[in-house]
């Protein structure tokens, strides 16, 4: 059994997590996380140094919120394990700092982790709701998320995995906007609130059709599993437009957010569903922010001919939870650095794997 300290700032959440890996169990035991959403809110979007100045206040008191609502000490971890690639490199730079003085001070090993492997993992953490995740191998991940939209093809359990199964395993990704950017931009020309994901769906549930207005689907070729979103801006921003001169903009509210939303799940759906069968995979895990939508999850259960997987609301968007997950898996498998090698450790803005 192993006691793992998580720690996440690579976007605008700032999290730590106290976690017990036995076995193949990951179950947090508790989670502390300051969502600067609001903070970014008057810009439309994450402004990078802004985000990184409010990690450096918020990461002690989380850190030590997490610990105490562990009951846990310092010198009871085992190990800490924090984001350090890809990300805002300002935001990454305050996680990797305190991990260091910390694993520094109290003698601990450290574990640097990739933030996408942090996302696959949050499908295995122990949910309190419905206990620990059933994911039989192959097994297709869907990651969809603010920053990144990719598809997997993951062949074992997590105990199993090689350094490079991220680069291993990818099967497709966007060419360009992530499904949650896509999201979030047509919400901003629509006039939502950042981050617009959840507003579009809400608006949708009003009765809205999905097939109301005819909106673009990028590489749309049957065999490919590459995702294209950046289309979509200029034909919500025309539709938009067109409608607002007719003044029937506010009415059709739901009908567009309804298409936007379908334009932005139905490739997610098909890939997911042809790489699903191309490799037999035995389960679908969806995760990253988007895997929130309640339509993509409409869809996926009428027409996925496998289980579908998704982890607890609280782990799908960013959280230290899944990195101290990571983390457990490369501290066992001998991967965490002493401090005369954690000590020039360096964070990336852009990771390869
Ligand atoms: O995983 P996450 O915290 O971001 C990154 O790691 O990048 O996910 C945030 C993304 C945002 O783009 C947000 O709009 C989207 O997830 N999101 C949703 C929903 N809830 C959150 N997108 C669609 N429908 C939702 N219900
Ligand atoms: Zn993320």
């Amino acid at each position: 059994m192993s006691l793992i300290l998580g720690i996440e700032t690579s976007c605008d959440e700032c999290s730590a997590s106290v976690l017990i890996h036995e076995g193949a169990g990951y179950a947090p035991i508790s989670i502390s996380t300051y969502s600067q959403i609001e903070l970014h809110q008057p810009y439309g979007g994450v402004v990078p140094e802004v985000a990184s100045r409010n990690h450096l206040e918020q990461i002690d008191p989380v850190i030590w919120d997490a610990l105490g609502r562990a009951k846990v000490e310092v010198a009871d971890l085992d190990a800490i394990a924090v984001t350090n690639r890809p990300g805002l490199i300002g935001a990454l730079l305050v996680g990797v700092t305190a991990a260091k003085a910390l694993a520094y001070a109290s003698k601990k090993p450290l574990v640097p982790v990739h933030h996408l492997e942090g996302h696959l993992m949050s499908a295995f953490l122990r949910s309190p709701k419905t206990g620990v995740p059933k994911i039989e191998f192959p097994a297709v991940f869907l990651l969809a998320s603010g920053g990144h939209t990719n598809l997997h093809c993951i062949e074992n359990a997590p105990e199993l995995w090689e350094a490079t199964v991220l680069r291993d395993s990818l099967a497709g990704c966007s060419m360009d906007d992530a499904a949650g950017e896509a999201f979030d931009k047509s919400a901003k020309i629509l006039g939502f609130p950042y981050p617009g994901g959840k507003w579009i769906d809400e608006e949708s549930s009003k009765g809205g059709n999905p097939a109301a207005f005819d909106l673009p689907r990028g590489l749309k070729q049957k065999d490919s599993l590459s995702f294209s979103f950046s289309g979509l801006k200029t034909a919500v921003a025309l539709l938009a437009q067109r409608l607002l001169k007719e003044g029937v903009l506010q009415a059709a509210l739901p009908d567009v957010c309804a298409s936007v939303q379908e334009a932005i799940v139905d490739p997610l759906i098909r890939k997911t569903l042809t790489l699903q069968k191309m490799k037999s995979a035995k389960t679908i895990v969806v995760v990253g922010g988007v895997a929130a939508n309640s339509r993509l999850r409409a869809r996926f259960s009428a027409e996925s001919p496998v289980p579908v997987v998704y982890p607890d609301l609280q782990y799908c968007t960013d959280n230290a939870a899944m990195i101290a997950a990571a983390g457990a898996v490369r501290y066992a498998q001998g991967h965490g650095l002493k401090a005369s090698d954690f000590l020039k450790l360096n964070a990336f803005a852009i990771a390869e794997h």
